[in-house]
């Protein structure tokens, strides 16, 4: 059972109507369920909007979006549906020469045929590669959660991680283990300056190797493969690599900082490390003082020769305490973190994307002047109710498992989750569970928001699901066990 929080730590007032707005949000998400060959196979992204008559793309089932969808439902005991998710994904996985091996962004039935997107028709025609990402992830929770290991050492399935592999597990001309993104690759679909290795990306391609391995490890049992396991030794080598260099480098407290403003530049030699990516101290920036403040820590956006990107990015960081890819004391430094900038990434409407936002000159520069995109709007800052439930889940998985270590800490951090989730059960059926909210403290329903967003009605019940129902069943994101 979830534990007492003081009603003095709410600053926000509990509303009485809960078992209602749970009931309404259950019977929208109902809805936004679509049948693939006959079968419910997942959600499409929006019940409703603003231009249902046209071409957009919001009545497809996205990859990204059915996460929390995938998840809700195992918690559900809705096995079925997610193995026919999973399986549609596993027969769209691209077989053709350049692509072999992608996942697709979305994909709908149409006149009994599936069509999919792997950025061909999407706008900027960029593909997700956050989508091939989560696939073996979702997988893997599934397998864990039903049992079906019959699915998992499936050749179908085996067959998918092996492909999915090959894009990832090869020679490159930096031979580092992160992955190479163009700008627009994951849930930030427009551009942001988030191209070269964004951190959203590397965390995924942590849980990803991290579900392979499991996934090849069931297999491993039922068969003996040389070739399995080499693929085993080689993708945990790439998965401690991937790791260490991310920990290395996009970890920042504030007594790394201090270093690295005092670490010298323009080093030659294999073996001058202390700045790699010759980083002058100048672009460290000042916002970071306060934002870092005594003991709070953070993985920046992505580190690139020259030019990191210190913006913080919600979704990566809470991937990588769900994901076991930060320590548990860094988890800690990390919510430090949220507390202490809570009035940023909470605001009215939790949580925010990314901050800070860009503006005036380099908005225009690095968006390509995307109106989307305004400061404080959409991807550039802006807040999007799907993105807390992942943040909750990071909180109360460590909760779970470390309750012990730092109570002091960790009693008002779920004290912030409760008042969190407080403010979407208030706001969100007023907003028609809008897709995103705008300004500098995410009052405003976004300029352009769908309404009806099926993550934010799923994210909401998830969290409603977590801290009410059944707090325990948060193991179910851990994919440490
Ligand atoms: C927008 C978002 C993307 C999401 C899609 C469907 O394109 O940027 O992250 O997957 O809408 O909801």
């Amino acid at each position: 059972m979830s534990r007492p929080f003081s009603q003095e730590q709410l600053r926000i007032r509990p509303s009485s109507r809960e078992e209602a707005v749970v009931k309404v949000a259950r019977g929208h998400f109902e809805r936004t369920l679509v049948q693939i060959k006959g079968e419910l196979a997942g959600s499409i992204a929006a019940l409703e909007h603003p231009r249902r008559s046209e071409a957009v793309n919001y009545g497809e089932v996205f990859l990204r979006d059915n996460v929390p969808v995938m998840v809700y439902l195992l918690l559900q005991g809705r096995h079925r549906i997610v193995r026919n998710f999973l399986t549609v994904c596993l027969e769209l996985q691209s077989s053709t020469y350049q692509t072999r091996g992608v996942f697709p962004t979305s994909f709908i039935e149409s006149e009994g045929e599936l069509i999919a997107d792997y950025g061909q028709r999407s706008i900027g025609r960029i593909t997700s590669v956050d989508a091939s990402l989560w696939w073996p992830v979702l997988c893997w929770l599934y397998v864990k959660h039903s049992n079906d290991r019959d699915f998992a050492s499936s050749q179908a399935v085996q067959r998918g991680v092996q492909l999915l592999l090959d894009l990832v597990l090869h020679p490159s001309f930096e031979g580092t283990p992160v992955l190479f993104v163009p700008d627009c690759a994951f849930m930030i679909d427009r551009p942001m300056d988030v191209w070269g290795a964004p951190l959203e990306v590397e965390v995924l391609l942590y849980g990803c190797l991290r579900s392979c391995c499991h996934l090849m490890e069931v297999a491993q049992q039922q068969q003996e493969s040389q070739v399995l396991d080499q693929r085993l030794v080689l993708t945990r080598q790439w998965l401690h690599d991937l790791r260490a260099f991310l920990l290395k480098h996009y970890w920042v407290t504030s007594k790394t900082v201090q270093l690295l403003r005092r670490r010298p530049t323009e080093q030659y030699g294999e073996h001058q490390h202390e700045n790699e990516f010759n980083v002058q101290p100048q672009v460290i920036p000042p916002w970071l003082q306060d934002w870092l403040n005594n003991r709070g820590g953070y993985l920046i956006g992505n580190m690139r020769t020259g030019r990191p990107d210190f913006r913080f990015y919600s979704l990566g960081n809470s991937l990588a305490c769900l994901f076991g890819l930060l320590s548990a004391p860094q988890q800690r430094a990390l919510f430090r973190l949220v507390l202490h900038n809570r009035q940023h990434l909470m605001g009215q409407m939790p949580m925010r994307i990314c901050h800070p936002p860009m503006e005036g000159e380099e908005w225009r520069d690095k968006t390509g002047s995307d109106p989307k995109n305004w400061p404080w709007s959409y991807h550039n800052g802006g807040h999007w109710p799907s993105l807390l439930w992942t943040f909750g889940a990071a909180v109360l998985l460590h909760d779970q498992r470390h309750h012990q270590d730092d109570a002091v800490l960790l009693a008002p951090v779920r004290a912030m989750l409760e008042e969190c989730y407080w403010r979407q059960l208030n706001q969100l059926p007023r907003q028609q569970w809008a897709e995103y909210f705008d300004g500098p403290t995410g009052t405003w329903v976004g300029q352009q928001a769908r309404t009806f967003q099926t993550w934010t009605i799923v994210g909401f019940l998830l969290m409603h699901h977590l801290l009410r129902v059944d707090p325990g069943a948060v193991s179910l994101l851990d994919l440490e066990s």
